[in-house]
């Protein structure tokens, strides 16, 4: 079964985009074949892998003006669907439209067989991009910046998940929360230690820590191992990818 993973956490500067582009390329360089989905008006994700002014994104899908996900193939197992920044002036149009909440489902139910996984960064939002995600996923990720108030809102995450999960996909459920941007402070121990408290087996074993080169290889528009493979960040992305394939 191919694993659709949401990459979610309704805070900005999280960590979403930074793990969905390098946990990505972490599972292809193990075999896996990859599907990214860049669901954020920002379009931080489509940038950082040097994608920029296509006519075809997921835009152009929930406006319905195409039929199927726009795929571009950055290698033969590595493929993006983009987004723009004019995503954002689709969003209002789509609430009034319950079929709105099921556009992405239904186009992955058609391609997700020739994935072993498809990941998706969510926006900093629980708004209707965010409720296509969850509707589509069979797991999400959680990320959880170390940080002062890092915990603050995770059960309204939750109480999202819980309750799509029993009204409209009983597949989903937390792959698990990930620690990110971790470092020496005393506040980000803390922070790590609760987590692990409160959330216990779902907290990840890995944790990414902070890292300049990751900072620094979205500015170069690589991912992490090709930008700096000798980094704490391309150390700490492989072994997640190894983790989540055990
Ligand atoms: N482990 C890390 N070490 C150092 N910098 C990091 C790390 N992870 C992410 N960053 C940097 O922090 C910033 C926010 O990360 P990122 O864009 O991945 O978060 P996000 O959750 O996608 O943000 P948004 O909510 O705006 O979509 C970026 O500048 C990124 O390069
Ligand atoms: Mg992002």
């Amino acid at each position: 079964m191919t694993n659709i993973i949401s990459i979610l956490n309704h805070k900005g500067g999280t960590g979403k985009t930074t793990t969905s582009i390098n946990l990505a390329k972490a599972l292809n360089m193990l075999g896996q074949r990859l599907l990214l989905i860049d669901l954020d008006p920002q379009a931080n994700l489509s940038q950082s892998l040097g994608i920029e002014d296509e006519s075809e994104t997921i835009s152009e899908v929930f406006e319905r003006k195409l039929q199927q996900l726009p795929v571009k193939k950055i290698s033969d197992s590595f493929h993006l669907v983009p987004a723009s920044l004019d995503l954002s002036a689709v969003e209002p149009g789509m609430y009034s439209n319950i079929d709105s909440y099921f556009v992405l489902k239904s186009m992955l139910d058609r391609l997700k067989d020739d994935y072993d996984f498809v990941l998706i960064d969510c926006p900093p939002s629980l708004g209707i991009f965010t409720q296509n995600a969850l509707i589509a996923s069979t797991g999400v990720i959680i990320t959880v910046q170390a940080q002062f108030l890092a915990l603050k809102g995770l059960d309204t995450v939750y109480n999202l998940i819980t309750s799509v999960r029993e009204k409209l996909n009983n597949k989903i459920v937390v792959a698990g929360l990930l620690l990110t941007q971790t470092n020496h402070t005393r506040i980000s121990k803390d922070i790590s230690n609760k987590l692990r408290e409160t959330f216990k087996e779902k907290v990840f074993a890995t944790t990414i820590r902070q890292n300049v080169s990751l900072a620094e290889a979205s500015a170069y528009r690589k991912d992490i191992f090709a930008y700096n493979p000798e980094s704490f960040g391309a150390t700490d992305y492989m072994n997640l990818a190894k983790e989540i394939l055990v």
